[in-house]
Order: structure tokens, then sequence, then C-alpha cells
């Protein structure tokens, strides 16, 4: 990033750069018409820039980089201390209670996955799931409960499946990565408990926008991802009760989760040592520590709402174009429209725009505008089947850095798109829809080269769109 900021003439004199926390902000890009433009980022739901403290956190550290828990050397005493620090600053960041546990993994879905390995019984989730949090469960028979139109209906189905037959736990996510809408994690914890299951929330969409306190709100697993969180260095979190974990199988097997090891068999260590074999990811560690720190100094309540107020004009601007976000909870919607609904949404909206494809949309806002959305069915193809006849959509996300400039920028490409469509021509290549002819080509330093379509997407049958 800083790299790329380094190619542009202009970024050096910008002001949003000075003021911005994130790096990349107001990068320069090219477009496909010819010139460049600040990029305006509306993808923050599937990978974060870095925050500028947790790149200079892992700049400064990297003179010391070295092994964890297997040298000792100075530096590698410093790693160590470093890495287990990192645990107590995520854990105080997310209201753990003491005896919570904190194993790091790569993301969201390696969280989810290590504790579906340490489960004790049946597994109740959503329908409305990212993949992260479904396929982990389906593949161990899990026990999907279809949402209801209203929160209060999908409390109750939750119930009823618990009523029905027990479960050892219940899977939700914190916020819809499609619609942003956010389940209210203390009375779903309510109803796990009084049913004798214990709640697991992924947390990847919800805490990047939102402090939570799993101690006080009652959720019993949190996963997140450091992609999202503003730090991404590879690194991913699972906090919560260590009893499953100590009793479950090495998620990996592998040095460092050993206390011995004979040709006739192993001791295993317990956790968190237990599912970390390898070396572990310190800078990825430490960069989710620092995100944790940073964004736990932000004045309370700053955040949700400039992202309300950036999320309502994003609505009533894209209302006013004839274009609606998606909803699972029909109520949610008076939240972008009068800040009034019961329910929380984070800066995720998700829409179609009448006549044409998800991928053109997204692909013409790259390329004749400096926009980055994401398109297609996020990982979530359950929830887009039920939300939308159109097979797939865009999705832009707000973070940090994100201004009304970002979301008027937006507003006035997809103005422009519905009442005068493209200015290029577009052609799929490979699968992918791409300007044709490319004109854009890669930074200097990454050897300068024609920009290539996108690569598939990861959930994306190229033949859908
Ligand atoms: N899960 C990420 C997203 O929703 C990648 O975009």
């Amino acid at each position: 990033m800083t790299a790329l900021l380094s190619q542009s003439p202009l970024n050096s004199q910008s002001p949003v750069i000075a003021q911005s926390r994130l790096v990349g902000t107001g990068v320069r890009v090219p477009l496909v018409q010819g010139g460049d433009i600040d990029y305006v980022n509306l993808d923050y739901a599937a990978s974060a820039p870095a925050l500028r403290e947790v790149a200079d956190h892992v700049a400064a550290l990297l003179p010391l980089y070295s092994s964890v828990h297997r040298g000792a050397g100075y530096a590698s005493q410093v790693s160590t201390e470093v890495y287990e620090a990192a645990r107590v600053e995520v854990a105080r960041f997310v209201g753990a209670r003491p005896d919570d546990v904190v194993i790091f993994t790569r993301n969201t879905t390696d969280a989810l996955n290590l504790l579906a390995s340490a489960v004790p019984g049946d597994v109740v989730h959503l329908d409305i799931e990212h993949h992260a949090n479904l396929l982990p469960w389906q593949l161990r028979g899990g026990r999907a409960v279809v949402a209801e139109p209203t929160i209060e209906g999908t409390l109750a189905a939750l119930e009823a499946e618990l009523r029905r037959a027990p479960a050892a736990l219940v899977a939700v996510t914190g916020a819809s990565n499609v619609t942003g809408e956010c389940l209210p994690l203390d009375l779903v914890a309510a109803i796990a408990h009084r049913h004798g299951a214990r709640l697991a929330v992924d947390g990847a969409q919800l805490v990047p926008h939102r402090r939570i306190d799993i101690s006080r709100s009652g959720v019993d697993y949190l996963a997140f991802s450091g992609h999202k969180l503003y730090a991404p260095y590879g690194a991913g979190v699972l906090i919560g009760a260590r009893d499953w974990l100590d009793a479950a199988p090495p998620y990996l097997a592998g040095g460092g989760a050993v206390r011995h090891v004979g040709l006739d068999g192993t001791t295993w260590a317990d956790v968190p040592a237990r599912h970390e074999a390898g070396t572990p990811n310190v800078l990825g560690a430490a960069a989710l520590a620092q995100a944790c720190r940073a964004l736990a100094a932000r004045p309370d309540g700053e955040a949700p709402e400039r992202e309300e107020h950036l999320l309502r004009r994003l609505s009533s601007g894209l209302h006013a174009l004839g274009i609606e976000p998606l909803r699972i909870w029909p109520e949610a919607a008076d939240a972008t429209a009068d800040g009034t609904s019961r329910i929380d949404v984070v800066g995720i909206v998700t829409f179609a725009v009448p006549g044409y494809d998800a991928e053109q949309v997204a692909a013409f806002l790259s390329a004749e505008h400096g926009i980055g959305v994401r398109d297609g069915r996020f990982c979530a193809h359950p929830l887009l089947a039920r939300l939308t006849s159109s097979a797939t959509a865009v999705r832009a996300s707000l973070g940090l850095d994100s201004s009304e400039a970002d979301v008027d920028r937006l507003l006035s490409a997809l103005a422009a798109l519905v009442s005068d469509g493209p200015r290029w021509t577009y052609s799929r290549i490979d699968g992918q829809v791409a300007p044709s002819p490319e004109t854009r080509t890669l930074p200097q330093f990454l050897g300068g080269a024609t920009l290539r379509a996108a690569a598939g997407e990861c959930d994306d049958d190229p033949t859908v769109v």
C-alpha cells in the first residue's frame, strides 16, 4: 500500500492522506478512459485496509521479528512476549471472561472450523449465514433454521428448534455480511442458554463496526478476522470457553501443540497451544492486537453515529434512483430511513441495479469511476437465493475512512449508469466482465502490465450472471 501511494505524484500533497486513519485512503487509481482519480473504497466488508497505527506497529516489530516459543535469543523472547500479550489485548477488547481462551487462527472461517471440531453435540444455525458460519456446521449435520421476516419471528423459530431437539451450540452471525443487519445477541444468548446450548457468534462483520462485550451479552464463543478489522496480516481469532477446546483433538497436529512426543504416542498441550501447531503468525497477532488497542481508544459511540449518517445518505440516495437495499428483516429498513428501528444495521448495503448484471455494475464503477465494491453472492448463497431473484447483487460497505464524498461518488456514478449507461464497452473475459479494451495497468513497481480480468470470485459460478 505504502509503495502504491508513493507511485502517485498527487498523493503526497493530498490532505485526505494526511488526515486519514488508514493506509491507502486517497490512493490514486487509473480510469479506463484515461487519467486517474482518488480511489473510493466501498469494499471494507471484504478486506479492510490497515490502520496506520497497525502498519507502524508491524514495521517497528519487524527488526525484532523472530520465532515464538522456540528461541532463547532476545528477538525470540520479544516476539514471544508480543504474541502472548496480543491474546490479552484481544480478550480485553471483546470483554472476555477471565477463563476464556484466545486462540489465534488464520481468519473467521478457520476459527469456526476449529470450533466445529470441538463441539460435543448438535449445532443449530440460521439460514442467513456467511459460508464460514454455515459450512462447518453443515459438514457435521448442523440444523439450519430459516429466519422469519421479523426478528421476533426468527428468535421464536430458533427457540422452537431448540425446544424440538436439544443442541450443544447455537451459531449465528453478529452482523450479516450481505445486509449489515444485526441480531440482538443478548436475546439469542438467553434463548440458547435457556435450552442448555452455548452461543457462538460469527463476529467478522460486527466487530469492525461495534464494540462487543461477550461476557455481558452472554456470547460463549466469538470469531473474527484481522483482515476486516484493519489488521490485514493474516490472523483471525477464536475466543471463548476453554473446556470444549481442551477436550477436542488438536486442530492441527504438529510442533508447538504438544507436551511430549514419543514414537508410540503423544501428550498434547492444553489450549491455546493445543490448537496452534506450527510457527505462529506473530505479526498477524500483533497487528490484530494493535487494531484492538487503536479501536478501543476511539471516542465511544463515534463510529456508529458517523456510520449511521453515511448509511442513511447512501440508502436515501439509492432510493431516489429506484434502488432498494436487500433486507432480511423488513423493519430494519427503518434504521436507514429515520434511525428509529430497533434493529441495528452496520455500514453494509447490497442492491441490484435494474437492467444491469451485478458484475457489469461493479466493473463499470471500477473502470470508469475508480470505485471499489464487491459483486456476487458474497459467500452467502442461501441468503442471496432467498433475498433476490437476480442471482447476484452489488455490495457497498463502509469503514473508518468512508466519507460523504465517497457515498456521493457512488451515487452519482450509479445515477450516470441508470440514465446514460456505461461509456465504455465491456465483455466477458475468462468468465469475468471486464472493460474491452482494458487500458489500465498495474503500478510500475508491480511491472506495469495491463490489468487482467479479476480472477473468479470465491463463491460465484461464472455461468450465473
Ligand atoms: N466474507 C467476506 C465478504 O463478505 C469476504 O466479502
